[in-house]
């Protein structure tokens, strides 16, 4: 069937294709995927549908009418998926960023009202349009960087009103532009302000109003924050029974600044992932990867001790060397990371973590898409999948987390279309 869209003469095409299609890419596999020196990737509409060393090109299948991209010996992968995120909220935490920067930590200003519950006053304050325009404008910024795919956390509404807001605004973000948003329910962020000190009675709050209002079809993922100051083990784990019966998958925010076994519960609830992870030992990534069966992605966020001057970093390489999938991402969000920046994560997560440049492409992309549910549609370059595809300005895998802080990215292809 004629192609579309071709891009030629990759330098460097990386597939992340390779390992077996039903589970993440956990252990040596995270490393060892297929990479086509001198490719080519054919397109016919939204679809990849062919590619391979450019001697295998078919030039038969290329008509007048195929958009030819030259990619001139560069780097060509799948677009980025950012599987964390925080994108639709009201306000900025500016302010709070000095207090920080003077030797308050994250918990001290949360514990005094502010925190995650300025941005629940700012976000109830927002209209929906400013709510909107904000998420589109994030958005925008993510594509620049190459993300083509992007989950999409509510969570800063905790109240029922507002939490549903917040994922309608997520689902008519995804609508009004080419990036793909997936929704993921963090009603149960903090307690909401009407309920302090009463975390049970939110929680129950939650499962009895809000979660029968959401349909896993639409919002695949319930999450949870489970921390000193937020939910215990105890009450995250009931919640994400409840959350498990009505038929969604399951995240958690966990083992952030403290060891409280959140990741290991949620493991064992059959979570999609487990993010954050940045005090989670490498023995119980071990059992969680056995109990697993390598299923549970842990999603790792370098930026967040970054910008929280924590300082503590998920022993990555560790928790691969214990065969646990890993992904990266952002959590773009206004108090813990500001940033879009998902190559500078990738970056950090190899100076960090100890994660190798072919580990760390597989965390944005192929892992990335597994930890929300993704998988069957992008992630990876191979027939049949979305065409979401990258052109980078490197020519070889080795440079992408060397251009420290840069953005790497040449052109754009979502669904077979040029950005
Ligand atoms: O993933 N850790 C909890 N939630 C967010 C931060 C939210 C905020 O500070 O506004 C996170 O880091
Ligand atoms: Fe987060």
């Amino acid at each position: 069937m004629a192609y579309t869209l071709l891009i030629r003469n990759c330098g460097q095409l990386l597939t992340l294709a390779g390992a077996s299609a039903d589970r993440p890419l956990a252990g040596a596999a995270q490393q060892h995927w297929r990479v086509i020196p001198n490719g080519y990737v054919a397109c016919v509409q939204e679809q990849i549908v062919a590619l391979g060393p450019m001697p295998e090109l078919d030039e038969a299948e290329v008509t007048p009418a195929t958009v030819v991209l030259d990619a001139g010996g560069r780097v060509v992968m799948p677009g980025l998926v950012e599987c964390h995120t925080h994108l639709v909220f009201g306000g900025n935490r500016a302010g709070e960023f000095q207090r920080k920067l003077q030797g308050e930590t994250y918990l001290d200003i949360l514990a005094s009202g502010g925190g995650i519950l300025s941005t629940v006053r700012a976000t109830r304050a927002a209209s929906e349009a400013e709510l909107l325009a904000t998420a589109l404008h994030h958005l925008e910024g993510f594509r620049r960087y190459g993300v083509t795919t992007l989950e999409a956390k509510s969570g800063y509404g905790l109240n029922t009103e507002t939490e549903l807001r917040l994922v309608q605004v997520a689902q008519q973000a995804g609508r009004r532009q080419p990036v793909r948003v997936v929704p993921t329910f963090l009603g149960a962020h903090v307690p909401g302000p009407e309920f302090k000190g009463r975390p049970l009675d939110y929680l129950q709050m939650l499962v009895e109003e809000v979660l029968p209002r959401l349909s896993p079809a639409q919002v695949p993922f319930v999450d949870i924050f489970c921390e000193e100051g937020a939910f215990s083990v105890d009450d995250s784990r009931w919640y994400l029974e409840q959350a498990r019966a009505l038929g969604f998958g399951l995240k958690i925010h966990a083992e952030q600044l403290h060891d409280l076994g959140g990741c290991e519960m949620a493991a064992q609830l059959g979570a999609t992932s487990i993010d954050h992870a940045d005090y989670l030992t490498p023995a119980a990534a071990a059992r969680i990867a056995r109990q697993s069966q390598g299923r549970t992605v842990a999603v790792l966020l370098p930026l967040v001790p970054l910008f929280l001057r924590q300082e503590r970093y998920a022993p990555g390489r560790a928790f691969i060397d214990e065969n646990l999938p890993v992904a990266i991402s952002t959590d773009f969000n206004p108090g813990s990371c500001p940033s879009k920046n998902l190559w500078l994560a990738l970056q950090m997560a190899c100076l960090k973590m100890g994660l190798t440049p072919a580990e760390a492409v597989a965390a944005v992309t192929l892992n990335a898409a597994w930890a929300i549910g993704q998988q069957q549609h992008c992630g990876s370059l191979e027939p049949g999948k979305r065409a979401d595809i990258l052109v980078l300005d490197v020519p070889t895998l080795e440079e992408i987390p060397y251009w420290l802080g840069e953005n790497p990215v040449r052109q754009v292809v979502i669904g077979g279309q040029l950005m």
